[in-house]
């Protein structure tokens, strides 16, 4: 099966973007002909300094490579390097309804805000449909924020297959029951845009006191509490085995807990979880000769299939 995601390198990794996306992209990777990409032109709609864009971009590949992702059982490279993605993005936009693009998140949140939002983010889910159709890709696994994008790069499947005859495989979403919108410090869902995210690498110390400064309810102490309503108990879940989680569950059910305790909890399950990954990312940053190499590997890989698929979809609209 093609399994195929993108991550924007927008900055450091969060919580959020390793339960609900990365995670999935690692389990994938053995039984599938798996595609992961670090999508560098959809972040230039925020990030505007080129050292930045960079830096941002190694550093997420060395996140990936770090979390477990196998250059040897799947193809890791970076969006931009492949200009085929471009050329079909031009395709789909001759066929995609204003109306579509106007109720997709992204840009009806910045509109609302009254935040000036310009082409390359009202027409980013074209280029996000091109992404997953170039590569022929069945499944998508992705937070539950992207869903809506996913259905997008279905409708333009549709309509361009209807159009002009089969032409694109029709990708599917793929999305974790508990983990599908992990929530951010302040019980909103964990984004980099809303402030509130705990990242996966840098200072331990500064992580925790993040962890420790999460906002929680007053209520008393003794009261019982209702774990799933609880955005630590959320958060505690995810590096929780099951009787760890359930043992948490039966503590709020009971009350007479201070909440001081699950911090800690999270703040100790977090850093063993991520022990490993941390220390073969300090190896791979004094090694970027590999990950660039890996990269070009990647990117080698990618363009051949997506040639492909571009040479499948202009024959199909007249262009060859
Ligand atoms: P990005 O960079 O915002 O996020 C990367 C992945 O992390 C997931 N995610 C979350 N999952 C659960 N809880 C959260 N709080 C949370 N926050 C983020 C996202 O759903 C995503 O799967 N447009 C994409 C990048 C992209 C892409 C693609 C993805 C470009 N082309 C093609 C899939 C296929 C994005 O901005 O992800």
């Amino acid at each position: 099966m093609r399994v195929l995601s993108g991550i924007q390198p927008t900055g450091r990794p969060h919580w959020g973007n390793y339960f609900g996306a990365i995670r999935q992209y690692i389990e994938l990777q053995e039984e599938n002909d798996g595609f992961y990409f670090i999508a560098d032109l959809h972040a230039l709609t925020t990030v505007r300094e080129a050292e930045m864009l960079r830096q941002y971009t190694l550093d997420s590949a060395m996140d990936l490579l770090a979390l477990g992702l196998d250059p040897n059982k799947a193809t890791l490279f970076v969006q931009s390097q492949v200009p085929e993605v471009s050329e079909l993005t031009w395709l789909l936009m001759t066929g995609t309804p204003m109306g579509l693009l106007e109720r997709c998140h992204a840009y009806k949140e910045k509109k609302a805000k009254g935040i000036p939002a310009d082409a390359g983010l009202f027409t980013y889910p074209v280029l996000m449909a091109s992404d997953i159709l170039a590569y022929d890709s069945q499944v998508v696994p992705v937070g539950e924020d992207q869903v809506q994008h996913i259905e997008v790069c279905r409708d333009l499947a549709g309509s361009f297959n209807h159009a002009f005859g089969e032409t694109f495989v029709m990708p599917k979403a793929k999305t974790l029951d508990h983990s599908a919108k992990v929530p951010g410090t302040d019980g909103q869902k964990m984004s980099k845009s809303y402030s509130n995210t705990l990242p996966l690498f840098g200072d331990v110390k500064k992580i925790r006191k993040q962890i420790m400064r999460i906002t929680t309810d007053s209520r008393p102490m003794d009261d019982p509490k209702e774990p799933e309503d609880d955005h630590l108990f959320q958060l505690y879940r995810l590096f929780g085995s099951a009787e760890q989680t359930e043992a948490m569950a039966a503590m709020y059910r009971r009350g007479g807990f201070g909440y001081g305790e699950v911090k800690k909890a999270v703040a100790d399950a977090s850093e063993t979880y991520f022990a490993e990954a941390r220390s073969r990312r300090a190896e791979l940053e004094s090694n970027l000769d590999y990950v660039h190499e890996v990269l070009r590997n990647g990117a080698e890989r990618a363009r051949e299939v997506a040639g492909e698929v571009l040479g499948r979809a202009q024959r199909a609209c007249g262009l060859r």
